[in-house]
């Protein structure tokens, strides 16, 4: 009877108080791990907004600062909007407007979310303003959205901000202030439920740009505005590893199973690396930057011009091979400073050399803008330069990868390849510096981003609901193996 008891006693133990005690302690130890540490900085006073309602959203008590965003192009305006976005549809019946691409979400099951009326009736309020549209008198004007931008990151808070007056939209820019592996004041209490339901219904749209894990709350709480993630950075950039697991699996969830929440990516590389770390983006829209330089830097007139190359000493092997190289080929040069000073310097140089340093940068639209020509190892010096200790650049298993340089790093890519000149040795420079027509070059990259802004408000209109989604990228498989998928249970090796 005694050992009976005993025994019992034993397995209660082993069966009831280990795993509760276990459990307890790793439930403490996420909880820990989840809450923002370190006190949000009062001192920071929010900027007088645009927001009538700044007062009632208070985003300080949230651990956001509200940006006063100062558009840099002077110009702006005079950009012809409504000829970029609306096309001449003589066509009453209005076929582009009724079908909804969103709605074959037959492939992607198990849609978690229940909530999405309001997706359903927009293309039912977009149809009025375009019943009429029989010529280029459309008005916009009432189109007028109230979007939220977050984002800790001035590029790309101006580039929206540009994108975003352009388009017609209202657009409310907040920072966050909390760590960047941290999360916003309200985490504690509710996980920001009330923050999260107040700015949905505030905002149509919330864009979350720069560092992707700011979206956490707006994915793990209903929501009824469009949250919007554009990936600029890596989608998993600062999430600790002891919270990693839960992230990628709710984001996984959420881009699969939430209409609501639409991905987009500002250079290709993104939707790869997602899939690599076992998160499947199935639809998403490219869009890259615009390529607006500050307005402190356009101010100053550059109308020097110098007739030898130049290369900025930006990366460890820009000392380490760009530099010695160039002196070994005995090439007349200049070395800029890594704070060159502005797309408009670059352009009074014949073409500036370039080792690419990362898969995208910003600054690549930006000088096709300003008219800078770039020169660059062509794709097999490229994949050789990868081979030295001294080149730096994070994504070197890409050239392991089939088509991986020329479909993940954007010099590389056949959409720009024709925007830059190639070197395949150190020793055919001066013959290609002194061949090329570089004033050729710079006219046709401005031409080229003319064009491509076009474009890229257009896509800026389909993602904000202002035209209907037209060219949203469809994979329907993931775009790498992975043994381990979050959100993906198709086999994929
Ligand atoms: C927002 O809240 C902070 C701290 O609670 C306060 O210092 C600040 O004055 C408030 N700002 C506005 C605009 O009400
Ligand atoms: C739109 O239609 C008008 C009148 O038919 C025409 O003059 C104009 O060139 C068209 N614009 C475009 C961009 O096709
Ligand atoms: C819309 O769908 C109908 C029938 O499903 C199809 O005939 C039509 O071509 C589609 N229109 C567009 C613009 O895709
Ligand atoms: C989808 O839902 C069904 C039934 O509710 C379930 O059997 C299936 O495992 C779910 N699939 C995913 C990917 O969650
Ligand atoms: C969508 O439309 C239906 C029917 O027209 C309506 O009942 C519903 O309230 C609408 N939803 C929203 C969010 O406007
Ligand atoms: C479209 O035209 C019809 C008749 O011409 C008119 O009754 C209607 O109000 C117009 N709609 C809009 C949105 O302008
Ligand atoms: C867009 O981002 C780039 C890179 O961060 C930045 O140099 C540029 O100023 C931004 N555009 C605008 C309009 O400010
Ligand atoms: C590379 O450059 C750094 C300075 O940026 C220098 O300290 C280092 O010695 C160089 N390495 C080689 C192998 O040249
Ligand atoms: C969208 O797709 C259509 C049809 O494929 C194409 O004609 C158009 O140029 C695309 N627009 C953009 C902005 O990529």
């Amino acid at each position: 009877m005694f050992k009976k008891t005993m025994i019992r006693n034993d397995k209660f133990i082993f069966r009831v108080i280990f795993p509760v005690l276990f459990f307890s302690v790793l439930f403490i130890t996420l909880i820990q791990n989840l809450k923002p540490v370190g006190k949000f900085n009062e001192d920071i006073l929010n900027k007088v907004s645009r927001d009538d309602n700044i007062n009632v959203l208070n985003f300080t008590n949230f651990g956001y600062k509200i940006i006063e965003y100062q558009i840099s192009y002077k110009n702006i305006k005079n950009v012809d909007i409504k000829s970029i976005i609306f096309k001449n549809n003589t066509n009453t019946e209005n076929n582009n407007f009724k079908n909804n691409t969103n709605t074959e979400n037959n492939n992607f099951k198990n849609n978690t979310n229940t909530e999405n009326n309001n997706f359903k009736n927009n293309t039912n309020i977009e149809n009025d303003n375009f019943k009429n549209n029989t010529n280029t008198e459309i008005k916009n004007s009432n189109i007028k959205k109230n979007v939220l931008y977050v984002s800790r990151h001035e590029g790309t808070i101006s580039n929206f901000s540009t994108i975003g007056s352009l388009l017609n939209v209202h657009t409310t820019v907040i920072q966050p202030k909390y760590g960047f592996n941290q999360r916003p004041n309200c985490f504690e209490k509710d996980r920001c439920r009330s923050f999260v339901e107040m700015m949905c219904n505030k905002y149509e749209f919330i864009i979350i740009s720069d560092i992707i894990p700011d979206s956490y709350i707006f994915f793990i709480n209903p929501c009824k505005a469009k949250v919007i993630l554009e990936i600029t950075n890596r989608f998993d950039i600062f999430v600790n590893s002891q919270v990693k697991d839960d992230y990628l699996h709710r984001i996984g969830s959420a881009i699969l199973g939430n209409r609501n929440l639409v991905v987009v990516e500002n250079n290709p590389f993104e939707t790869y690396y997602a899939c690599t770390h076992g998160v499947f983006i199935p639809k998403y829209y490219l869009i890259r930057p615009l390529g607006y330089a500050p307005y402190y830097l356009l101010n100053e007139e550059h109308k020097e011009v110098h007739d030898e190359i130049a290369f900025i000493d930006h990366s460890k092997h820009d000392k380490n091979i760009t530099l010695p190289n160039l002196e070994r080929i005995g090439i007349k040069f200049t070395k800029l400073p890594h704070r060159y000073g502005g797309p408009l310097v670059l352009s009074t140089y014949k073409a500036i050399l370039m080792l690419p340093y990362q898969v995208s940068i910003m600054k690549m639209m930006e000088n096709f803008r300003y008219g800078v020509a770039v020169i660059l190892p062509s794709e097999r010096l490229f994949r050789e330069l990868l081979n030295d200790n001294l080149y730096v650049f994070s994504q070197k298993e890409l050239k392991d990868v089939k088509d991986g340089i020329s479909k993940y790093v954007e010099f590389y890519n056949s959409e720009f390849k024709h925007l830059f000149v190639y070197f395949d040795k150190w020793e055919d420079l001066p013959n290609i510096v002194e061949t090329t027509n570089f004033d050729d070059i710079k006219e046709n990259v401005k031409t080229f981003m003319k064009e491509y802004e076009k474009k890229a408000l257009n896509l800026w209109a389909q993602v904000l609901d202002v035209i209907p989604s037209e060219n949203i990228t469809i994979d329907k498989e993931p775009l790498c193996k992975n043994q381990r998928f979050y959100n993906y249970l198709g086999v994929n090796n």
